[in-house]
């Protein structure tokens, strides 16, 4: 995994790493159960990376700055902000089992209220199947009556590595910044990109307001919490 952070976020690299101290107390107290939960938080063959992108220059160079680590290969972007639950098969999952079959990169979509088209990147596409599309063109935040359709780009990617060369070079878009959008419209006259409706739910964590809905909806979801989650809602809310 390859985390791009900023100024700010030691506290991302800190979750990741092996926490001595208190593995020591709850092993000294028996408390296994709870070592266990610590211990799975990063799956034993994952080893991460930390790149610092020292100016927020966008997302489009936010993803240049992995590439030393990323090199010559396909890869995943996660934009951390976009949470999406799934039940069964996650949505990376998804894309990188679609990716398995097409070889090209895949953008997660879903349709976004109309006016809300100036939050997101929007794509036009050809229909394939009633989730694959194949993209026609792709802008970066359009006005509702300028948009292509209403189809937005979530935060869940699967790229060619041919993206960087189009990212080194496509200067500043919308915002003044280095588009991840810009570089996909760029790399779309050169190779196939696909679009996916994926399966799920999706959580703008980015947003006050959602993130708000993403911790009551997970609270919900919580195995162990569930159930006395609920009893507190419904006793605060009636
Ligand atoms: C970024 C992308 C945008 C995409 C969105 C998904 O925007 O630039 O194309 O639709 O993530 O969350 P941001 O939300 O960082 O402004």
């Amino acid at each position: 995994m390859v985390f791009i952070t900023g100024r700010n976020k030691r506290s991302i690299p800190d979750h990741f790493d092996k926490a001595y101290e208190l593995e020591t107390e709850l092993e000294k107290k028996g408390k296994t159960a709870t070592l266990e939960i610590l211990r799975s938080i990063l799956p034993p063959h994952i080893s991460c990376v930390f790149i610092r992108q020292t100016e927020a220059l966008g997302l489009g160079h936010a993803v240049l700055c992995a590439k030393p680590v990323i090199g010559n290969e396909p890869f995943a972007v996660l934009l951390a902000d976009d949470l999406v639950e799934d039940g069964n098969r996650g949505c990376t999952k998804q894309l990188v089992d679609l990716f398995a079959e097409q070889q090209s990169s895949i953008l997660a979509v879903e349709p976004v209220a109309h006016e809300e088209t100036d939050k997101y990147g929007i794509v036009s596409i050809e229909p394939q199947t009633d989730r694959i599309g194949k993209l026609q063109a792709i802008v970066e935040k359009p006005k509702p009556e300028d948009s292509p359709s209403d189809l937005g780009v979530i935060g869940r990617y699967i790229l060619t590595p041919a993206i960087f060369e189009k990212l080194e070079h496509i200067g500043t878009g919308a915002g003044g910044e280095i588009q991840l959008t810009d570089g996909i419209a760029e790399l779309l006259n050169d190779e196939t990109v696909l679009s996916y409706q994926f399966e799920g739910k999706r959580y703008d964590c980015g947003s006050k307001l959602g993130y708000l809905i993403a911790n009551v909806e997970h609270g919900l979801l919580h195995a162990d919490l569930k159930d006395d989650f609920l009893d507190y809602l419904k006793k605060l809310v009636l």
